[in-house]
Formats: structure tokens, sequence, C-alpha cells
């Protein structure tokens, strides 16, 4: 490498941070040009007296951002520039970055370290996107741009339909597939449907995710809380409490992180088989997962019983607002009328873009990315949290972007978390998590494995030397 300046202030937590920003801003400016190639991880780590994590860490989220090219046997260079005339998708000379995105500043308005269910915002594959999406607004045809299928764009749902096949074992039907704003409208539009069939309860994970049940309450379900243990939800409850539907996360329960059984999947589709209720399946993290098997899901199973729904806001990023929803045919018209009703169809030009991520394989490419990321950053948390907070314990650690940590008893675990938001930090606290805070609904009868008090940790989005810090500062807290 040519020599180049690199200030590191060792003073200061996240060198890691510090090295991405330094070999970022000389690749900017023109310091380092493109196709200068690296030195190894191991020669500068020695170079610099830095630990080679610290390095390779650095190179891999540059890599991720595009800055960076590492390529096996040939080491890592720095990317070409496109050229300047592509311009950007404004039209305006702004500035890029070799990958293709207009310039911006890291960080600007960070999302807080430790909280839950966020990916690396910064990790967003833009250039990808931007081929995506000017490939899509080459190709559309003039009547793509009309009032379409309120189910969405038929070439997304095309590619959905094989990537949910191939990717999630869902045996998915186009024709029942919906391309929606997120789960959450998934969400509101089951939950019309099912008012629309006299339905006035759900059967809801308890613990289980505070948004997912606001958005089903919005529509007028009333919820009935489930228990879960540690082989997911509790199916000789939900066959007592009489519901009309569930909404479980059976490839990684919100929070605990724990997989429902096989005897347990088995036992929820004979439920909803015998009682003609309906399972909603929410597939919210499930391409995340690190050292487990993988996990089909259960729609592929039973798609007469089992309404499937998944985002991109795990895998991309929640802004993007881009969801699906495939329903049993005897739901498709109700669940259209509510889509039409709604909107009359989403945003096309996001739709079309979409389906050629998928098409071009950027979409697997960005997940195989992120997920190696996601496991350092794991493992980085894993190991601050039994150095700072021995006497905490930490589940859930297998898939997904955040862990759980169960602490002692009598802790206050919401007083903590919000402790912890003073200090610009984002854990949620466990107790939060749960619906049933009465005395029958807490653990004595091991009726759930969360009433513990305990945080939920979210460690995508930051690197091992920000997890680290805000580990500290907890302990601190806690202390
Ligand atoms: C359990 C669960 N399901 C689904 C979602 C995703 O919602 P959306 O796709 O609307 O962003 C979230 C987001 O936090 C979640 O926590």
């Amino acid at each position: 490498m040519p020599e180049v300046l690199v200030e590191l202030d060792r003073t200061r937590p996240g060198l890691a941070g510090q090295l991405t920003c330094a070999l970022r801003a000389a690749i900017s400016d023109g310091r380092l040009s493109a196709g200068t190639r690296l030195p190894s991880s191991r020669d500068l780590a020695g170079e610099l007296a830095l630990s080679r994590g610290v390095v390779v860490e650095a190179y891999e989220q540059l890599s991720a951002e595009g800055w960076l090219l590492a390529r096996r046997g040939a080491g890592t260079t720095v990317a070409g520039r496109p050229p300047r005339t592509a311009g950007t998708l404004s039209g305006t000379a702004e500035p890029q970055s070799p990958s293709g995105g207009t310039e911006r500043s890291p960080r600007a308005d960070p999302v807080a370290v430790l909280r839950p269910g966020v990916p690396d915002l910064a990790m967003f594959p833009r250039a990808d996107w931007r081929r995506a999406y000017e490939r899509a607004l080459r190709t559309a045809r003039d009547a793509d741009l009309d009032y379409g299928d309120p189910r969405g764009a038929p070439q997304l749902r095309a590619e959905l339909t094989g990537y949910l096949g191939r990717v999630r074992a869902a045996r998915i039907d186009p024709n029942h597939l919906f391309v929606t704003t997120g789960a959450a409208q998934a969400f509101g539009l089951l939950a019309g449907a099912l008012r629309q069939r006299g339905a006035t309860t759900v059967g809801i994970e308890d613990p289980g995710s505070p948004g997912v049940r606001g958005h089903l309450t919005a529509n007028g379900l009333r919820l009935v809380p489930v228990p879960v243990d540690a082989d997911g939800l509790d199916v000789a409850a939900l066959a007592a409490s009489g519901v009309a539907a569930v909404l479980v996360t059976p490839a990684h329960q919100f929070p605990t992180g724990v997989v429902l059984a096989p005897h347990r999947r088995h036992e929820l589709l004979a439920w909803a088989r015998r009682s003609g209720r309906l399972i909603i399946e929410d597939d919210y993290d499930a391409e995340f997962r690190y050292d487990r098997d993988p996990v089909g899901c259960l729609q592929g199973l039973a798609p007469d019983l089992v309404a499937h729904i998944g985002s991109v806001s795990k895998a991309l990023a929640p802004g993007m607002r881009l969801g699906w929803l495939s329903v049993p045919p005897d739901l498709g018209p109700a669940v259209l009328a509510g889509k039409a009703a709604a909107d009359l169809g989403g945003p096309v030009l996001e739709q079309l873009a979409f389906a050629e991520l998928l098409g071009s394989g950027g979409y697997d490419r960005h997940l195989r990315r992120s997920r190696l990321v996601h496991r350092r950053r794991r493992d980085a948390l894993i190991a601050a949290l039994r150095r700072h907070l021995p006497q905490a314990q930490v589940s859930g650690i297998a898939a997904g972007l955040h862990l759980v940590l169960r602490l002692p008893a009598g802790v206050d675990d919401t007083a903590l978390a919000a402790a912890a938001t003073r200090a610009g930090l984002g854990p949620v606290p466990l107790s939060a998590t749960r619906l049933d805070l009465s005395p029958a609904g807490r653990p004595s009868g091991g009726r759930t494995t969360a009433a513990e008090p305990g945080l939920v940790l979210g460690y995508a989005a930051h690197s091992p030397g920000e997890l680290a810090s805000a580990v500290q500062l907890l302990a601190g807290l806690m202390a």
C-alpha cells in the first residue's frame, strides 16, 4: 500500500470504526486510488499495531459499502469508480462513492446501539439497488405505470414465489400472494379479513412483539396471550383458548429465539386443520441463521392452513416498506378487497426494482454478506456480555438480529432500559414483550421462558467495538 495517513486515537474505543473512517476518507478524496491493492489484514495489523480482527472488520465493512473489492486469491483492492457520466438517479451531478451511491456522511443519525431488529443501514446495497432500479425504469412498459393489480406487480410476485420456494421451502401460488408495505400492512389486511369472517380474537405468542400486537388491535381484533416455552408456542394452551387464529414466529420466536419444535409444528397444524382456524406465520428474520440448520417455513407444510408473512425490513432496510403476504385461497378475495381499498397497490417502480434485485442474485449476495458480518458482531456481543456481565445469562443466539440477556431476579428491566436509553443505547426490556403480566401468567408453572427480567439486545447494526463499549456502559448502569 502506498503511504497513507491513518490517524487513530487509541484513547477512544472503536478502533475498527476509526480505521474504517480513515480508509474511507482516503479512498473518497483520492489518496487511495482505484485498483490499489491493500496489504493483507495481517500485514496492516502489524503495521498499525492493531489486532488482526480490527483490520478484518474494517475491510469487511468497506467491502460491504462498495469501497473495496475482496477477491479470493487476489487480495483486497480499492474499487473502481463508475463513469461520471452515469449521473445520479435524480440527474444531478453529485459526487459518487465507488459503489455508485451519492456521498453520505457516515452515521449522521445513528441507530442506537443494542436496539433490536434493525440491520446495519450503512450496508444497504446501494450500487445493486441503483442498477436494479435503473433497469426497472428502462424496461418498464408504459402500461406498467398505470393502476395495476392491487396484489402487486406480477414480475415481483413471480420472483418472490421462486425465492420463497428456494430459500424458505414455501409453496406459494402467485395468485394468492400480495406485495405489501411491510409486514405491518400484511397484519392489518389479515386482521381485516378475519373480522369480516366474524372473528374477534387472535392468539398471540407471549412474550412477543409489542409492535405486531398493535397492528392487530388497531384492526379490531382482541389479543389472547398464549405462552411460549423452550419448544415454542404451547399448542395445548392455544387449543383451550378458543381463538379464531394464531400468530406465530416459528423459525425464530420473537424475542426468545426458540425454534418451534417439530412435534409442536405438527400439533399446531393439526389444531388448525381440526378447528378450521388460521395460522399466521411471521417469518420476520428467518434468512439469518448462523450455527443452526435452516428450518423451512410452516406454510410449505400446509399452504391451505397458513398465511405467510415476510418483508425486507431485516434483510435490507425497514424504510423500504416492502413485504409480502401469501394467504390460503379462501382468504384471497377478502384480502384483495382490503388491499384495493387501502391503496390500489404499492409503488410499482420499487416493486419492479426489487424483482430485478431478486432475479439478478443481488439479494442473495447481500444476504450472504450480511450473514457473515452479523455473525461476527453477534460473537463480539456475546464475548462482551460474558466479560462485563457474567452474572447475566445469554440465550436465543443461533439466528436473527438480536439475543436475549436474562438478568438476576429483582432487577427492574424497565428502569434499566430507560437508563440505557438516556445514555444513548437502545435495548428493549423483556417485560415490554410480555402481554400477560397477571399472576397466572407468571412463570411459576414454567409457562413462559421470558417472564424473568431481561433485555432484548440487537447486534446487527454496530461494529464489535461499538457493541463492546455499549456493554461496558450497560454494566456500569447495572452496577
Ligand atoms: C416480530 C416482527 N415481525 C415483523 C416485523 C417487520 O415489520 P415490517 O415488515 O412492517 O417492518 C418486525 C419489525 O420490527 C417484528 O419485530
